[in-house]
């Protein structure tokens, strides 16, 4: 059973969709229908999720009904059913504050002219723009056929076929997905390429060169790539995540295009996703890491298979480090890998948690066993349950059953922080950089020419209560163009109150709306009463730019009207 979701997949399994939309820009709503296949049933009822659409009618049905609106979950759709029926078609739309959809003016977009539409499915907004069983146990496959205006290019995270859609491979819903607007595409390799708006295309197209060398790796260990073609999709600076891994085609963040490749391990992330997430699913919110704590220790083997040891170690590092900061400031509840979620939005149990401690336990599981019986062990895992949605219990009585070892499993997974014992990821070259911040803040020069954007994020962590007038004059870190070291470097501004820093702030909050960047920052500006004052006179202009979800964290953090 999924909290998460009105839906009863025990008693009736939805299978397939057939999706059928206008992109009405001029009201930013989608119109159309939905029709969902099933085996043929005599229950009475089909309970699906939605939220804020607005149902015109239910084809092939004895009725319908729409249930009161949870603020979490929304509205469950009871539909009667005739005996024996297999089959419904729900013609509807969507609203204009739908919370899976934003929609960009053409000044929100590099081009200014035409404006843009994209959807963000995970973890529970599918049902506000498609009425379905919107739990990641139910996979569905499907078609669509989706009207953009004229001049303006659809796509779907599917086989594409100009308008024509298809994904013949089942997947849970949260990995449907839709975008729309000025795009251009460029291919990267023989079954890769990337879209992006005209004036992105080039710089993407540099930074992404070595996509086709990361899906290799993978396969390499893990067994074949299993979605057809692999693309890229860059999207506005508004997208709140860094990247949503939907099948066939990534969703990216813009802020990652840092021209030297630096950034790409976002790539490998979400590439891996094509493994452990697409292909092997996360069955309820309360296991997502299995979804994340699997990708980032696949990304991890990634990077060190295209750039090297060194690379894999500083992103462990700079990974195991973040998480021990964020777990300070996290209820003991929130600490374990299969957390409770009943009650609460599943957008805000998102932590480091699953994404790093269940890394480290991949980790300490390959240290433990060695890594060709853990890469076996993957390998077979990822064929064993291919296409499935699995709970933590499942993943746990797989492991005992093939992998028999001494871990304290359950205190890994159950219980709050960071077992004994754990394989601490190492980096030479950051103690290196460790005495370099220690020189420099006895007043030394030191040399940073060769510095990469890993060693410049570790220097600024590592630095106590720094002169920031010093480190600005020295390494102009206020102009920095990437954007981690930007974040980093701005973060530290509001701690310190360094105000040359603060238009520079400013203009990031109001043009980049990822969530990652914007809640710490948000979150330490609301210290100070002048901080305060500041964040909410920001917020109040910055928040239409902002996509709902980021809206949503956001509201609770500033908390203007
Ligand atoms: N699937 C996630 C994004 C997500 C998580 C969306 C939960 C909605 C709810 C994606 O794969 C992800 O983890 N992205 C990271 C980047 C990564 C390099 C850690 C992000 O967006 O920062
Ligand atoms: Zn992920």
């Amino acid at each position: 059973m999924d909290v998460h979701s009105f839906s009863r997949p025990d008693l009736i399994r939805v299978r397939h969709l057939e999706l059928d939309f206008d992109v009405r820009f001029d009201r930013k709503i989608l119109a159309g229908s939905a029709a969902l296949h099933f085996d043929s049933t005599d229950r009475p009822e089909l309970v699906l999720d939605t939220r804020d659409l607005e149902i015109q009618a239910v084809e092939n049905a004895a009725g319908f009904e729409v249930g009161p609106r949870d603020p979490v979950l929304g509205s469950p759709l009871k539909i009667r059913l005739n005996k024996g029926c297999s089959w419904v078609r729900v013609k509807y739309s969507t609203s204009p504050g739908a919370s899976g959809l934003q929609w960009l003016d053409p000044a929100q977009t590099a081009g200014k002219l035409h404006p843009f539409l994209y959807t963000q499915s995970q973890a529970i907004h599918a049902r506000s723009w498609i009425p379905l069983q919107d739990t990641p146990g139910v996979r569905v496959t499907f078609q669509g056929r989706v009207r953009a205006p004229t001049g303006l290019h659809a796509v779907m995270a599917a086989e594409r076929a100009g308008q024509h859609f298809k994904m013949d491979r089942p997947v849970p819903s949260y990995l449907i997905a839709l975008a729309a607007g000025n795009l251009e595409f460029r291919p990267l390799g023989e079954r890769s390429g990337v879209f992006a708006e005209p004036a992105l295309i080039d710089s993407a197209a540099r930074e992404f060169a070595d996509t086709e060398a990361m899906i290799h790796a993978v396969e390499e260990m893990y067994g074949p790539y299993r979605w057809g073609r692999y693309d890229l999709l860059v999207l506005p600076p508004s997208f709140p995540f860094g990247g949503m891994e939907n099948p066939c085609l990534t969703f990216a963040t813009p802020t990652i295009l840092a021209g030297d490749k630096s950034l790409v391990n976002l790539v490998a992330h979400e590439l891996a996703h094509s493994w452990s997430g697409n292909l092997v699913t996360n069955a309820t919110w309360s296991d997502f890491w299995l979804n994340e704590g699997f990708t980032v220790y696949l990304e991890r083997r990634i990077l060190e298979k295209v750039y090297g040891r060194e690379r894999e170690e500083m992103e462990a590092v700079l990974g195991r480090r973040e998480l021990d900061r964020e777990m300070e400031s996290l209820p003991e509840s929130d600490r374990v890998l299969h957390i409770q979620l009943t009650g609460r939005d599943p957008d805000n149990g998102c932590t480091l948690v699953p994404y790093e401690k269940g890394a480290l336990l991949l980790r300490s599981i390959e240290r433990e066993v060695g890594r060709p019986r853990f890469d076996a062990f993957l390998r077979s895992y990822f064929n064993h349950f291919a296409f499935q949605s699995i709970t933590t219990e499942d993943f746990l009585d797989y492991l005992r059953r093939e992998l028999p070892t001494q871990m304290r499993l359950d205190e890994w997974i159950f219980d709050p922080g960071i077992p004994s014992g754990a394989a601490e990821p190492q980096s030479d070259v950051f103690r290196g950089v460790e005495v370099e911040a220690e020189r420099w803040q006895l007043g030394h020069q030191i040399d940073t020419s060769k510095w990469n954007t890993q060693l410049w994020l570790h220097f600024l962590r590592t630095l106590k209560n720094p002169d920031l007038a010093r480190l600005d004059r020295e390494f102009h870190l206020t102009e920095a163009g990437n954007s981690e070291i930007l974040h980093q470097w701005l973060l530290m501004a509001v701690r310190a109150q360094y105000e040359p820093a603060y238009s520079k702030m400013e203009r990031f909050l109001v043009t980049v709306g990822r969530r990652k960047y914007l809640k710490p920052l948000y979150t330490e500006l609301m210290k100070t009463p002048e901080g305060q004052q500041r964040a909410r006179r920001i917020y109040r202009s910055a928040r239409a730019g902002y996509h709902p979800i980021a809206q949503t964290t956001l509201d609770a953090i500033v908390n203007v009207q």
